[in-house]
């Protein structure tokens, strides 16, 4: 049994309340969580945007806004949780030490947000960290990390593998607003990096993608570790 620490974007699981994936997520989270130990980290998709995007219109401040992302990102873990039923912890963890104590009860513990200033993929990153996962996987709607930002730059070049610095130098690049979008926020590459825990960013637009991964190691996405060793299947 492995430990494993999902981010898992709201740009994936509920990009809009009409198009949510949370029903085909539900199998593939409850096949993980029969054979590893499961955190799930979910992010604020549409809805936080939504959210976000009238608070600034209203001169609203970035961490303020960022306090509604972080309620919105929980709404939506509490929807999984739900749906995951008795296979989930019933609470969303507020905290790391809460993830953990959360994790005693053998069942799925589900994060969102926490603090100002970041996105969920740092709570997943730091979570894995003090959780000692075998591997931190984000979940996202791109099929890996590229050089650029392939809709704005037609020659950036997609990547198979990366160093935790090749990472650091290419989210380093990109800026950091209540809402911003990019494939991996800076606080959660630098996380990467220190930790030494392998990540894996894998196109979760297909949920079978995940699954897949785990089982086979077959997948659409980059890994990020600065060992040589294969990473999946675990
Ligand atoms: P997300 O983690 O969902 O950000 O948090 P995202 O980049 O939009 O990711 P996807 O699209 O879901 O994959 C939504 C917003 O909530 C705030 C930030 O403003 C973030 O952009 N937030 C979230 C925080 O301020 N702190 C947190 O710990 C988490």
């Amino acid at each position: 049994m492995k430990t494993i620490v999902i981010s898992l974007g709201g740009s994936i699981l509920i990009p809009s309340l009409e198009k949510n994936k949370i029903k085909e997520y539900v199998p593939v989270l409850e096949e993980i969580a029969a054979h590893h130990r499961l955190f799930v980290v979910v992010g604020g998709g549409g809805e936080a945007r939504r959210y976000i995007t009238v608070a600034r219109n209203l001169g609203i401040d970035e961490g303020t806004s960022d306090e509604i992302g972080i309620l919105i990102t929980r709404l939506n873990a509490n929807l999984l949780i739900a749906a995951l039923g008795e296979g989930a912890y019933p609470k969303v963890a507020e905290s790391h030490a809460e993830a953990k104590k959360f994790a005693e009860s053998k069942k799925i513990v589900i994060m969102g947000g926490i603090t100002p200033g970041q996105t969920t993929d740092a709570v997943a990153a730091v979570l894995a960290e003090r959780v000692g996962a075998s591997v931190f996987i984000n979940v996202t709607s791109v099929d890996g990390i590229y050089s650029s930002d392939p809709k704005k730059d037609k020659k950036a070049k997609r990547f198979d593998k990366l160093t935790p610095q090749q990472l650091l130098d290419i989210v380093g690049r990109a800026g950091l607003g209540a809402g911003s979008n990019i494939v991996l926020d800076v606080v959660a590459a630098r996380i990467v990096e220190r930790s030494h825990i392998p990540l894996v960013v894998l196109d979760g637009r297909d949920p079978r993608n995940l699954s897949c991964a785990i089982r086979t190691g077959e997948f659409t996405g980059t890994v990020v570790s600065d060992k040589k060793k294969k990473i999946l299947p675990l």
